[in-house]
Protein backbone atom coordinates (compact mmCIF):
# COMPACT_ATOMS: atom_id res chain seq x y z
CA UNK A 1 0.00 0.00 0.00
CA UNK A 2 1.39 3.29 -1.10
CA UNK A 3 2.12 6.26 2.19
CA UNK A 4 -0.16 8.77 0.76
CA UNK A 5 -2.47 7.92 -2.57
CA UNK A 6 -4.53 10.69 -4.48
CA UNK A 7 -7.52 9.41 -6.24
CA UNK A 8 -9.42 11.44 -8.37
CA UNK A 9 -8.59 14.17 -6.64
CA UNK A 10 -10.69 17.68 -7.27
CA UNK A 11 -10.68 21.35 -5.32
CA UNK A 12 -13.19 23.84 -6.26
CA UNK A 13 -13.26 27.29 -5.17
CA UNK A 14 -16.83 28.87 -5.00
CA UNK A 15 -16.38 32.49 -5.08
CA UNK A 16 -19.10 35.28 -6.32
CA UNK A 17 -18.14 35.04 -9.62
CA UNK A 18 -18.83 31.18 -9.78
CA UNK A 19 -16.93 27.70 -9.23
CA UNK A 20 -13.12 27.94 -9.91
CA UNK A 21 -11.74 24.67 -10.38
CA UNK A 22 -8.36 24.48 -9.29
CA UNK A 23 -7.58 20.75 -9.59
CA UNK A 24 -9.22 18.38 -11.38
CA UNK A 25 -9.18 14.82 -11.12
CA UNK A 26 -5.48 14.75 -9.94
CA UNK A 27 -4.57 10.65 -9.07
CA UNK A 28 -1.00 10.02 -7.93
CA UNK A 29 1.25 8.09 -4.93
CA UNK A 30 3.44 7.97 -3.05
CA UNK A 31 5.64 5.39 -1.45
CA UNK A 32 7.05 4.53 1.79
CA UNK A 33 9.94 6.37 1.96
CA UNK A 34 10.00 8.67 -1.97
CA UNK A 35 10.35 11.93 -2.96
CA UNK A 36 7.84 13.07 -5.65
CA UNK A 37 8.10 16.40 -7.12
CA UNK A 38 5.04 18.08 -8.18
CA UNK A 39 5.82 20.98 -10.63
CA UNK A 40 3.65 23.36 -13.13
CA UNK A 41 3.36 27.38 -13.46
CA UNK A 42 1.60 30.08 -11.14
CA UNK A 43 -2.13 28.97 -10.74
CA UNK A 44 -1.82 25.17 -11.53
CA UNK A 45 -3.17 24.47 -8.80
CA UNK A 46 0.01 22.56 -6.46
CA UNK A 47 -0.60 24.77 -3.18
CA UNK A 48 -4.33 23.71 -3.45
CA UNK A 49 -3.01 20.04 -3.45
CA UNK A 50 -0.72 20.44 -0.52
CA UNK A 51 -3.36 22.28 1.10
CA UNK A 52 -6.07 19.73 0.25
CA UNK A 53 -3.95 16.96 1.76
CA UNK A 54 -4.17 18.62 5.27
CA UNK A 55 -7.37 19.79 5.30
CA UNK A 56 -5.96 23.27 5.42
CA UNK A 57 -8.47 24.93 2.98
CA UNK A 58 -10.87 27.74 2.83
CA UNK A 59 -13.94 27.16 3.94
CA UNK A 60 -15.24 27.84 0.11
CA UNK A 61 -13.06 24.91 -1.29
CA UNK A 62 -14.88 21.91 -2.24
CA UNK A 63 -13.04 18.55 -2.13
CA UNK A 64 -13.83 15.58 -4.10
CA UNK A 65 -12.28 12.20 -4.15
CA UNK A 66 -10.05 10.66 -1.98
CA UNK A 67 -6.28 11.38 -0.45
CA UNK A 68 -5.74 8.16 1.51
CA UNK A 69 -2.48 8.29 4.12
CA UNK A 70 -1.69 4.94 4.87
CA UNK A 71 -4.93 3.89 3.60
CA UNK A 72 -7.01 6.30 5.51
CA UNK A 73 -9.04 9.34 4.03
CA UNK A 74 -7.86 12.12 4.87
CA UNK A 75 -10.55 13.75 3.26
CA UNK A 76 -13.52 11.96 5.18
CA UNK A 77 -11.56 11.59 8.57
CA UNK A 78 -12.96 13.59 11.87
CA UNK A 79 -11.19 16.69 13.34
CA UNK A 80 -9.89 14.80 16.04
CA UNK A 81 -8.05 12.29 14.30
CA UNK A 82 -7.41 14.82 11.39
CA UNK A 83 -5.72 16.77 14.57
CA UNK A 84 -3.51 14.08 15.66
CA UNK A 85 -2.47 13.39 11.37
CA UNK A 86 -1.38 16.57 11.51
CA UNK A 87 2.28 17.05 11.76
CA UNK A 88 2.68 13.19 13.88
CA UNK A 89 2.22 11.89 10.12
CA UNK A 90 2.22 14.52 7.76
CA UNK A 91 3.80 17.72 8.03
CA UNK A 92 4.38 20.66 5.97
CA UNK A 93 6.42 23.83 5.17
CA UNK A 94 4.20 26.44 3.57
CA UNK A 95 5.12 28.54 0.36
CA UNK A 96 6.65 31.64 1.75
CA UNK A 97 7.51 30.01 4.73
CA UNK A 98 9.16 33.56 5.51
CA UNK A 99 6.24 34.56 6.87
CA UNK A 100 4.74 31.24 8.56
CA UNK A 101 6.99 31.69 11.82
CA UNK A 102 5.24 33.97 14.55
CA UNK A 103 7.18 37.14 15.12
CA UNK A 104 7.09 37.36 18.57
CA UNK A 105 7.60 34.07 19.70
CA UNK A 106 11.27 32.60 19.97
CA UNK A 107 12.50 30.22 17.54
CA UNK A 108 12.70 26.92 20.20
CA UNK A 109 9.08 27.62 21.71
CA UNK A 110 8.16 27.55 17.82
CA UNK A 111 10.09 24.17 17.28
CA UNK A 112 8.24 22.82 20.65
CA UNK A 113 5.06 23.99 19.85
CA UNK A 114 3.78 20.84 17.70
CA UNK A 115 5.47 18.30 20.56
CA UNK A 116 3.50 19.85 23.27
CA UNK A 117 -0.07 20.18 21.66
CA UNK A 118 0.60 16.42 20.42
CA UNK A 119 2.23 15.51 23.96
CA UNK A 120 4.87 13.67 22.62
CA UNK A 121 7.41 14.95 25.21
CA UNK A 122 7.51 16.32 28.91
CA UNK A 123 8.94 20.15 28.68
CA UNK A 124 12.32 18.68 30.00
CA UNK A 125 12.32 16.39 26.77
CA UNK A 126 10.82 19.00 24.67
CA UNK A 127 13.70 21.24 25.43
CA UNK A 128 16.37 18.61 24.55
CA UNK A 129 14.57 17.23 21.38
CA UNK A 130 14.50 21.13 20.02
CA UNK A 131 18.31 21.18 20.60
CA UNK A 132 18.54 17.89 18.90
CA UNK A 133 16.20 19.32 15.87
CA UNK A 134 18.05 22.38 15.70
CA UNK A 135 21.26 20.60 15.07
CA UNK A 136 19.55 18.13 13.15
CA UNK A 137 18.99 21.32 10.18
CA UNK A 138 22.36 22.76 11.03
CA UNK A 139 21.82 25.96 13.68
CA UNK A 140 23.32 26.57 16.53
CA UNK A 141 21.09 25.25 20.13
CA UNK A 142 21.65 28.91 21.46
CA UNK A 143 19.44 29.84 18.27
CA UNK A 144 16.52 28.49 20.27
CA UNK A 145 16.46 32.09 22.22
CA UNK A 146 16.21 34.23 18.74
CA UNK A 147 13.35 35.81 17.20
CA UNK A 148 12.71 34.95 13.76
CA UNK A 149 13.69 38.89 12.83
CA UNK A 150 16.95 37.62 14.32
CA UNK A 151 17.14 35.10 11.52
CA UNK A 152 18.21 35.48 7.83
CA UNK A 153 15.53 33.96 4.97
CA UNK A 154 17.69 30.52 4.82
CA UNK A 155 17.93 30.05 8.51
CA UNK A 156 14.36 30.66 9.34
CA UNK A 157 13.37 28.01 6.16
CA UNK A 158 15.81 25.79 8.67
CA UNK A 159 13.65 26.41 11.67
CA UNK A 160 10.38 25.54 9.63
CA UNK A 161 11.85 22.45 8.50
CA UNK A 162 12.60 21.56 12.02
CA UNK A 163 8.95 22.47 12.55
CA UNK A 164 7.70 19.66 9.83
CA UNK A 165 10.70 16.97 11.09
CA UNK A 166 9.25 17.75 15.42
CA UNK A 167 7.05 15.09 15.53
CA UNK A 168 8.56 12.67 13.39
CA UNK A 169 5.78 12.20 10.24
CA UNK A 170 6.18 9.86 7.62
CA UNK A 171 5.24 12.48 4.94
CA UNK A 172 6.64 16.08 4.48
CA UNK A 173 4.80 18.60 2.18
CA UNK A 174 7.34 21.27 0.80
CA UNK A 175 5.65 23.63 -0.67
CA UNK A 176 8.22 26.10 -2.56
CA UNK A 177 10.53 25.50 0.07
CA UNK A 178 13.50 27.47 -1.81
CA UNK A 179 11.70 29.89 -3.65
CA UNK A 180 12.24 33.27 -2.22
CA UNK A 181 15.94 31.80 -1.45
CA UNK A 182 19.13 33.18 -3.44
CA UNK A 183 20.96 30.46 -5.14
CA UNK A 184 23.59 29.46 -2.65
CA UNK A 185 21.24 29.68 0.31
CA UNK A 186 18.65 27.63 -2.00
CA UNK A 187 21.57 24.50 -2.66
CA UNK A 188 22.14 24.79 0.98
CA UNK A 189 18.47 24.01 1.73
CA UNK A 190 18.52 21.49 -0.90
CA UNK A 191 20.86 19.57 0.30
CA UNK A 192 19.83 19.14 3.74
CA UNK A 193 16.26 18.51 2.83
CA UNK A 194 17.82 15.77 0.65
CA UNK A 195 20.01 14.41 3.48
CA UNK A 196 16.89 14.96 6.28
CA UNK A 197 14.93 12.37 4.10
CA UNK A 198 17.17 9.86 3.81
CA UNK A 199 18.16 9.80 7.38
CA UNK A 200 15.00 9.53 8.49
CA UNK A 201 13.40 7.58 5.98
CA UNK A 202 10.78 10.27 5.33
CA UNK A 203 8.16 10.27 2.45
CA UNK A 204 8.74 13.77 0.20
CA UNK A 205 6.12 15.68 -1.41
CA UNK A 206 8.13 18.76 -2.72
CA UNK A 207 6.20 21.24 -5.00
CA UNK A 208 8.07 23.92 -7.16
CA UNK A 209 7.78 25.83 -10.68
CA UNK A 210 11.37 24.74 -11.13
CA UNK A 211 11.78 20.94 -12.47
CA UNK A 212 15.77 21.35 -12.31
CA UNK A 213 15.62 22.09 -8.19
CA UNK A 214 12.46 18.92 -7.90
CA UNK A 215 15.35 16.43 -10.44
CA UNK A 216 17.76 17.08 -7.95
CA UNK A 217 16.12 16.07 -4.67
CA UNK A 218 12.91 13.91 -6.19
CA UNK A 219 12.86 9.77 -7.44
CA UNK A 220 9.69 10.90 -9.44
CA UNK A 221 8.25 14.26 -11.04
CA UNK A 222 4.31 14.69 -11.79
CA UNK A 223 3.91 17.70 -14.23
CA UNK A 224 0.89 19.91 -13.40
CA UNK A 225 -1.16 22.20 -16.00
CA UNK A 226 -4.21 24.62 -15.56
CA UNK A 227 -5.53 21.51 -12.41
CA UNK A 228 -4.45 18.94 -14.40
CA UNK A 229 -2.05 16.49 -14.15
CA UNK A 230 -0.30 16.00 -17.60
CA UNK A 231 2.83 13.94 -17.17
CA UNK A 232 4.39 11.64 -14.32
CA UNK A 233 7.91 9.76 -14.46
CA UNK A 234 11.13 8.57 -12.86
CA UNK A 235 13.08 12.07 -12.78
CA UNK A 236 16.20 10.50 -14.26
CA UNK A 237 13.77 9.79 -17.91
CA UNK A 238 12.94 12.22 -20.76
CA UNK A 239 9.90 14.00 -20.60
CA UNK A 240 7.50 13.41 -23.33
CA UNK A 241 4.59 15.89 -22.82
CA UNK A 242 5.14 19.38 -24.80
CA UNK A 243 4.28 21.21 -22.07
CA UNK A 244 6.75 19.31 -19.52
CA UNK A 245 9.80 19.92 -21.99
CA UNK A 246 8.64 23.71 -22.66
CA UNK A 247 8.43 23.94 -18.17
CA UNK A 248 12.16 22.30 -18.21
CA UNK A 249 13.53 24.30 -21.05
CA UNK A 250 12.47 27.63 -19.51
CA UNK A 251 15.04 27.46 -16.86
CA UNK A 252 18.47 28.89 -17.69
CA UNK A 253 21.27 26.20 -17.10
CA UNK A 254 23.36 26.63 -14.64
CA UNK A 255 27.41 27.35 -16.22
CA UNK A 256 25.96 27.83 -19.77
CA UNK A 257 25.52 31.14 -20.38
CA UNK A 258 23.53 30.56 -24.02
CA UNK A 259 21.10 29.40 -22.40
CA UNK A 260 20.40 32.42 -20.43
CA UNK A 261 20.56 34.61 -23.08
CA UNK A 262 18.16 32.28 -25.08
CA UNK A 263 15.84 31.11 -22.43
CA UNK A 264 13.07 28.61 -24.66
CA UNK A 265 10.30 29.85 -22.41
CA UNK A 266 6.73 29.28 -23.32
CA UNK A 267 4.23 32.01 -24.80
CA UNK A 268 1.18 33.22 -23.83
CA UNK A 269 -0.27 32.52 -20.46
CA UNK A 270 -1.64 29.59 -18.03
CA UNK A 271 -5.38 29.70 -18.60
CA UNK A 272 -7.86 31.13 -16.49
CA UNK A 273 -9.87 28.37 -14.73
CA UNK A 274 -12.99 29.25 -15.06
CA UNK A 275 -12.53 29.73 -19.01
CA UNK A 276 -10.63 26.91 -20.18
CA UNK A 277 -10.14 25.72 -23.24
CA UNK A 278 -12.22 22.91 -24.46
CA UNK A 279 -10.38 19.37 -25.31
CA UNK A 280 -6.31 19.33 -24.41
CA UNK A 281 -6.25 22.66 -21.86
CA UNK A 282 -2.76 23.04 -23.14
CA UNK A 283 -3.70 23.31 -26.84
CA UNK A 284 -3.87 27.36 -27.34
CA UNK A 285 -0.01 27.44 -26.19
CA UNK A 286 1.08 24.11 -27.82
CA UNK A 287 3.68 23.85 -30.39
CA UNK A 288 2.73 21.00 -31.78
CA UNK A 289 -0.83 21.02 -31.62
CA UNK A 290 -3.42 19.37 -34.12
CA UNK A 291 -6.40 20.17 -34.96
CA UNK A 292 -8.45 17.55 -33.41
CA UNK A 293 -6.52 18.81 -29.89
CA UNK A 294 -9.31 21.94 -29.43
CA UNK A 295 -12.05 19.80 -29.03
CA UNK A 296 -10.76 16.31 -27.91
CA UNK A 297 -9.83 15.76 -24.27
CA UNK A 298 -6.84 13.40 -23.61
CA UNK A 299 -6.35 11.44 -20.45
CA UNK A 300 -2.89 9.87 -19.36
CA UNK A 301 -1.58 7.60 -21.18
CA UNK A 302 1.70 5.19 -20.81
CA UNK A 303 4.50 6.56 -22.37
CA UNK A 304 7.28 3.97 -21.66
CA UNK A 305 9.67 3.76 -19.02
CA UNK A 306 6.98 4.19 -15.76
CA UNK A 307 6.03 7.13 -17.41
CA UNK A 308 2.48 8.38 -18.03
CA UNK A 309 1.64 11.62 -20.28
CA UNK A 310 -1.55 13.14 -21.29
CA UNK A 311 -0.75 14.23 -24.70
CA UNK A 312 -2.34 12.27 -27.95
CA UNK A 313 1.26 12.18 -30.01
CA UNK A 314 2.43 10.51 -27.16
CA UNK A 315 3.03 6.71 -28.92
CA UNK A 316 2.74 8.10 -31.81
CA UNK A 317 6.71 8.88 -31.93
CA UNK A 318 6.06 12.96 -33.68
CA UNK A 319 6.14 13.72 -29.38
N1 LIG B 1 -9.00 30.78 -1.76
C1 LIG B 1 -9.15 30.80 -3.07
N2 LIG B 1 -10.30 31.25 -3.64
C2 LIG B 1 -10.49 31.25 -4.98
N3 LIG B 1 -9.55 30.82 -5.86
C3 LIG B 1 -8.39 30.37 -5.36
C4 LIG B 1 -8.12 30.33 -3.95
N4 LIG B 1 -6.89 29.83 -3.77
C5 LIG B 1 -6.39 29.54 -4.99
N5 LIG B 1 -7.29 29.89 -5.95
C6 LIG B 1 -7.14 29.71 -7.41
O1 LIG B 1 -6.88 28.34 -7.65
C7 LIG B 1 -5.90 28.20 -8.69
C8 LIG B 1 -4.75 27.36 -8.18
O2 LIG B 1 -4.08 28.08 -7.16
P1 LIG B 1 -2.84 27.46 -6.38
O3 LIG B 1 -2.45 28.43 -5.32
O4 LIG B 1 -3.18 26.08 -5.97
O5 LIG B 1 -1.73 27.42 -7.54
P2 LIG B 1 -0.16 27.15 -7.47
O6 LIG B 1 0.14 26.16 -8.54
O7 LIG B 1 0.23 26.79 -6.09
O8 LIG B 1 0.45 28.56 -7.89
P3 LIG B 1 1.81 29.28 -7.41
O9 LIG B 1 2.94 28.61 -8.14
O10 LIG B 1 1.62 30.70 -7.81
O11 LIG B 1 1.92 29.12 -5.92
C9 LIG B 1 -5.53 29.62 -9.11
O12 LIG B 1 -6.28 29.95 -10.25
C10 LIG B 1 -5.92 30.47 -7.93
O13 LIG B 1 -6.29 31.77 -8.34
S1 LIG C 1 -2.76 16.79 -26.85
FE1 LIG C 1 -2.34 18.21 -28.55
S2 LIG C 1 -2.38 20.26 -27.63
FE2 LIG C 1 -2.22 18.78 -25.96
S3 LIG C 1 -0.09 18.64 -25.57
FE3 LIG C 1 -0.54 17.00 -27.01
S4 LIG C 1 -0.21 17.87 -29.05
FE4 LIG C 1 -0.27 19.59 -27.61
MG1 LIG D 1 1.52 27.68 -4.69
Amino acid sequence: MALLELDDLSVTYRIAAGDVPAVRGVSLSIEAGEAVGLAGESGSGKSSIAMALLRLLPRSARLEGRALLNGEDVLTMNWGRLRAVRWSEASIVFQGAQHGLNPVQRIGDQIAEPLLVHRLASPAETSVRVRELLEQVGLPTWRARSYPHELSGGQRQRVMIAMALACSPRLIIADEPTTALDLMVQAQVLTLIRQLIAENDISLLMISHDLSVLADVCDRLAVMYAGRLVEAGPSAGDFQHPYSKALAAAFPTVGDPRSRLAPRGLAGDPPDPQQLPGGCSFHPRCPVALESCSTAAVELRPAGQGRTAACVLVGAGTC
